[in-house]
Protein backbone atom coordinates (compact mmCIF):
# COMPACT_ATOMS: atom_id res chain seq x y z
CA UNK A 1 0.00 0.00 0.00
CA UNK A 2 2.79 2.27 0.44
CA UNK A 3 5.76 1.29 -1.55
CA UNK A 4 6.91 4.76 -3.04
CA UNK A 5 7.58 7.89 -1.54
CA UNK A 6 5.10 10.00 -1.47
CA UNK A 7 2.55 7.20 -1.50
CA UNK A 8 -0.90 8.61 0.76
CA UNK A 9 -4.34 7.38 2.26
CA UNK A 10 -6.89 9.33 3.02
CA UNK A 11 -8.61 8.31 6.14
CA UNK A 12 -12.06 9.95 6.81
CA UNK A 13 -13.38 8.03 9.67
CA UNK A 14 -10.92 7.81 12.58
CA UNK A 15 -13.06 8.57 15.74
CA UNK A 16 -14.17 11.31 13.81
CA UNK A 17 -11.41 13.25 11.95
CA UNK A 18 -10.36 13.46 8.70
CA UNK A 19 -6.28 11.83 8.12
CA UNK A 20 -3.63 11.67 5.73
CA UNK A 21 -0.80 8.73 5.85
CA UNK A 22 2.30 9.44 3.85
CA UNK A 23 5.15 8.09 3.19
CA UNK A 24 7.81 10.59 3.16
CA UNK A 25 11.56 10.76 0.83
CA UNK A 26 12.96 9.63 4.47
CA UNK A 27 10.85 6.42 4.62
CA UNK A 28 8.86 7.36 7.47
CA UNK A 29 5.08 6.87 7.48
CA UNK A 30 3.19 9.84 9.13
CA UNK A 31 -0.08 10.65 9.82
CA UNK A 32 -1.47 14.37 9.36
CA UNK A 33 -4.72 15.76 9.76
CA UNK A 34 -5.91 16.39 6.50
CA UNK A 35 -6.48 20.19 7.27
CA UNK A 36 -4.99 22.98 5.64
CA UNK A 37 -3.60 25.80 8.44
CA UNK A 38 -5.18 28.36 5.67
CA UNK A 39 -8.85 28.35 5.66
CA UNK A 40 -8.82 24.52 6.81
CA UNK A 41 -9.87 23.17 3.70
CA UNK A 42 -9.12 19.26 3.51
CA UNK A 43 -5.33 18.97 2.28
CA UNK A 44 -6.32 16.16 -0.26
CA UNK A 45 -10.05 16.37 -1.00
CA UNK A 46 -10.01 13.92 -4.48
CA UNK A 47 -8.66 10.98 -4.92
CA UNK A 48 -7.93 9.21 -1.66
CA UNK A 49 -5.36 6.62 -2.63
CA UNK A 50 -2.46 7.77 -4.90
CA UNK A 51 0.54 9.19 -5.08
CA UNK A 52 2.04 12.80 -5.48
CA UNK A 53 5.31 14.62 -4.82
CA UNK A 54 3.92 17.12 -1.96
CA UNK A 55 0.25 17.96 -0.38
CA UNK A 56 -0.61 21.00 -2.09
CA UNK A 57 -4.32 22.00 -1.56
CA UNK A 58 -6.73 22.84 -4.21
CA UNK A 59 -8.21 26.47 -2.22
CA UNK A 60 -5.79 28.61 -2.52
CA UNK A 61 -2.69 26.70 -3.23
CA UNK A 62 -1.14 26.23 0.15
CA UNK A 63 1.63 23.39 -0.39
CA UNK A 64 2.79 20.93 1.83
CA UNK A 65 6.06 19.03 1.69
CA UNK A 66 5.32 15.07 2.46
CA UNK A 67 7.05 15.41 6.26
CA UNK A 68 4.32 18.72 6.52
CA UNK A 69 6.27 21.45 6.40
CA UNK A 70 4.70 24.32 4.85
CA UNK A 71 6.60 25.29 1.08
CA UNK A 72 4.46 27.46 0.03
CA UNK A 73 1.87 30.07 0.88
CA UNK A 74 0.86 32.48 -2.47
CA UNK A 75 0.04 36.15 -1.20
CA UNK A 76 1.72 35.72 2.08
CA UNK A 77 5.47 35.02 1.50
CA UNK A 78 6.07 38.41 1.94
CA UNK A 79 3.42 39.29 4.55
CA UNK A 80 4.60 41.20 7.92
CA UNK A 81 4.57 38.39 11.00
CA UNK A 82 3.80 35.41 8.64
CA UNK A 83 6.49 32.11 9.27
CA UNK A 84 5.93 29.00 7.17
CA UNK A 85 7.64 27.01 9.97
CA UNK A 86 4.97 28.00 12.39
CA UNK A 87 2.09 26.56 9.66
CA UNK A 88 2.77 22.84 8.95
CA UNK A 89 0.36 20.57 8.97
CA UNK A 90 -0.67 18.67 12.63
CA UNK A 91 0.97 15.69 12.73
CA UNK A 92 -0.75 12.95 14.46
CA UNK A 93 1.48 9.91 15.90
CA UNK A 94 1.67 6.75 14.36
CA UNK A 95 3.56 3.13 14.80
CA UNK A 96 3.89 0.42 12.92
CA UNK A 97 3.52 -3.38 14.47
CA UNK A 98 5.58 -6.75 13.88
CA UNK A 99 3.10 -7.56 10.72
CA UNK A 100 2.98 -3.78 9.22
CA UNK A 101 -0.47 -3.04 10.68
CA UNK A 102 -0.59 1.02 11.24
CA UNK A 103 -2.31 2.31 14.16
CA UNK A 104 -2.73 6.40 14.71
CA UNK A 105 -2.49 7.29 18.21
CA UNK A 106 -4.73 10.72 18.63
CA UNK A 107 -4.69 10.64 22.07
CA UNK A 108 -1.03 12.06 22.16
CA UNK A 109 0.63 14.43 20.04
CA UNK A 110 3.69 13.04 17.10
CA UNK A 111 6.47 12.01 19.28
CA UNK A 112 8.19 11.06 15.95
CA UNK A 113 6.93 8.11 13.35
CA UNK A 114 8.34 5.39 12.24
CA UNK A 115 10.28 4.30 9.07
CA UNK A 116 8.71 2.00 6.87
CA UNK A 117 10.69 -0.73 6.00
CA UNK A 118 8.91 -1.10 2.48
CA UNK A 119 11.32 -4.22 1.64
CA UNK A 120 9.66 -6.17 4.64
CA UNK A 121 5.85 -5.58 4.24
CA UNK A 122 6.19 -4.98 0.02
CA UNK A 123 4.69 -8.94 -0.34
CA UNK A 124 1.63 -7.81 1.81
CA UNK A 125 -1.73 -8.09 0.46
CA UNK A 126 -5.00 -6.34 1.31
CA UNK A 127 -8.20 -7.88 0.43
CA UNK A 128 -11.18 -6.70 0.98
CA UNK A 129 -15.06 -7.11 0.72
CA UNK A 130 -18.87 -6.54 1.78
CA UNK A 131 -21.53 -9.56 2.88
CA UNK A 132 -25.06 -8.18 3.19
CA UNK A 133 -27.34 -10.05 5.56
CA UNK A 134 -30.94 -10.21 6.86
CA UNK A 135 -30.50 -9.89 10.50
CA UNK A 136 -30.84 -6.95 13.38
CA UNK A 137 -26.88 -6.09 14.17
CA UNK A 138 -27.38 -6.26 17.76
CA UNK A 139 -28.06 -10.25 17.31
CA UNK A 140 -24.58 -10.16 16.05
CA UNK A 141 -23.05 -7.98 19.04
CA UNK A 142 -25.11 -10.25 21.71
CA UNK A 143 -24.42 -13.42 19.82
CA UNK A 144 -20.81 -12.79 19.65
CA UNK A 145 -21.45 -14.55 16.17
CA UNK A 146 -18.40 -13.97 14.43
CA UNK A 147 -16.30 -17.40 14.09
CA UNK A 148 -13.41 -19.25 11.90
CA UNK A 149 -13.94 -23.21 11.86
CA UNK A 150 -11.18 -22.87 8.95
CA UNK A 151 -8.90 -20.21 9.63
CA UNK A 152 -9.03 -21.30 13.46
CA UNK A 153 -7.85 -24.51 12.77
CA UNK A 154 -4.03 -25.11 13.18
CA UNK A 155 -1.89 -28.03 11.26
CA UNK A 156 -2.69 -30.89 13.30
CA UNK A 157 -6.66 -30.01 11.73
CA UNK A 158 -7.77 -29.10 15.52
CA UNK A 159 -10.08 -25.83 15.82
CA UNK A 160 -8.20 -23.23 17.94
CA UNK A 161 -11.42 -21.63 19.81
CA UNK A 162 -11.22 -18.20 18.68
CA UNK A 163 -11.81 -16.97 22.32
CA UNK A 164 -8.41 -17.94 22.17
CA UNK A 165 -6.98 -16.13 19.40
CA UNK A 166 -9.16 -13.22 20.88
CA UNK A 167 -6.82 -13.37 23.99
CA UNK A 168 -3.60 -13.12 21.92
CA UNK A 169 -4.90 -10.25 19.91
CA UNK A 170 -8.19 -8.91 19.67
CA UNK A 171 -9.05 -5.42 19.62
CA UNK A 172 -12.47 -3.80 18.96
CA UNK A 173 -12.48 -0.30 17.57
CA UNK A 174 -15.87 0.31 18.24
CA UNK A 175 -19.20 -2.25 18.85
CA UNK A 176 -19.53 -2.81 15.55
CA UNK A 177 -16.31 -3.12 14.74
CA UNK A 178 -13.80 -6.50 15.46
CA UNK A 179 -10.16 -6.47 14.02
CA UNK A 180 -8.84 -10.07 15.04
CA UNK A 181 -5.31 -11.45 14.26
CA UNK A 182 -5.24 -15.06 12.70
CA UNK A 183 -2.87 -17.32 14.49
CA UNK A 184 -1.22 -19.48 12.30
CA UNK A 185 -1.92 -17.15 8.73
CA UNK A 186 0.28 -13.95 9.40
CA UNK A 187 -3.02 -12.40 8.77
CA UNK A 188 -5.69 -9.59 10.19
CA UNK A 189 -9.41 -9.65 10.01
CA UNK A 190 -11.03 -6.05 10.21
CA UNK A 191 -15.18 -6.70 10.31
CA UNK A 192 -17.28 -3.90 10.52
CA UNK A 193 -21.13 -4.45 10.59
CA UNK A 194 -23.20 -1.34 9.23
CA UNK A 195 -27.21 -1.51 9.89
CA UNK A 196 -29.34 -0.81 7.11
CA UNK A 197 -32.36 -1.10 8.15
CA UNK A 198 -33.75 -2.89 11.28
CA UNK A 199 -33.54 -6.60 9.48
CA UNK A 200 -30.07 -5.71 7.56
CA UNK A 201 -27.01 -5.21 7.67
CA UNK A 202 -23.57 -4.92 5.58
CA UNK A 203 -20.23 -6.78 7.25
CA UNK A 204 -17.64 -4.69 5.72
CA UNK A 205 -14.42 -7.00 5.92
CA UNK A 206 -11.26 -6.19 5.32
CA UNK A 207 -8.23 -8.92 5.76
CA UNK A 208 -4.58 -7.74 5.84
CA UNK A 209 -2.33 -10.68 4.48
CA UNK A 210 1.42 -10.21 5.61
CA UNK A 211 2.42 -12.09 2.08
CA UNK A 212 0.85 -13.00 -1.40
CA UNK A 213 1.43 -16.58 -1.95
CA UNK A 214 -0.52 -19.57 -2.31
CA UNK A 215 -1.21 -20.25 1.11
CA UNK A 216 -2.42 -16.26 1.28
CA UNK A 217 -4.90 -16.96 -1.17
CA UNK A 218 -5.96 -20.18 0.66
CA UNK A 219 -6.32 -17.37 4.34
CA UNK A 220 -8.63 -15.10 2.10
CA UNK A 221 -10.57 -17.92 0.73
CA UNK A 222 -11.01 -19.34 4.28
CA UNK A 223 -11.94 -15.84 5.69
CA UNK A 224 -14.53 -15.71 2.81
CA UNK A 225 -16.20 -19.07 3.41
CA UNK A 226 -16.27 -18.75 7.18
CA UNK A 227 -17.61 -15.40 7.43
CA UNK A 228 -20.41 -16.26 4.67
CA UNK A 229 -21.17 -19.02 7.03
CA UNK A 230 -21.43 -16.91 10.00
CA UNK A 231 -23.57 -14.38 8.12
CA UNK A 232 -26.00 -17.71 7.89
CA UNK A 233 -26.04 -18.55 10.92
CA UNK A 234 -26.80 -15.33 12.21
CA UNK A 235 -29.65 -15.03 9.51
CA UNK A 236 -31.43 -18.28 10.86
CA UNK A 237 -30.60 -16.46 14.52
CA UNK A 238 -32.60 -13.60 14.08
CA UNK A 239 -35.57 -15.43 12.08
CA UNK A 240 -36.18 -17.65 15.55
CA UNK A 241 -35.89 -14.45 17.45
CA UNK A 242 -38.59 -12.91 15.20
CA UNK A 243 -40.51 -16.03 15.47
CA UNK A 244 -40.14 -16.14 18.82
CA UNK A 245 -41.21 -12.25 19.68
CA UNK A 246 -44.30 -13.07 16.99
CA UNK A 247 -45.88 -15.49 19.42
S1 LIG B 1 -7.66 26.60 2.66
FE1 LIG B 1 -5.96 25.59 1.87
S2 LIG B 1 -4.96 27.07 0.71
FE2 LIG B 1 -6.61 28.12 1.57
Amino acid sequence: MFRTVGSYRVLEHVAGFPLILVLGKDYVLRCFHNVCRHRAYPVISSNKVGCRPNLGCKYHGWTYDLSGKLIKAPKFEDAEGFRKDQNSLFEVKTEIDEDGIVTVDLSSESKGSPVLDINKFKDGQVETWDVKGAFNWKVAECADAFNFPTLTRNDRGVQVRLGLARKLKHVKPSILADFVALPGHNAHLLMTIQPTTADACTVHCTLFVASSSHASSLTISSAKSDIAQSVLSLEKLYARVRESDAM
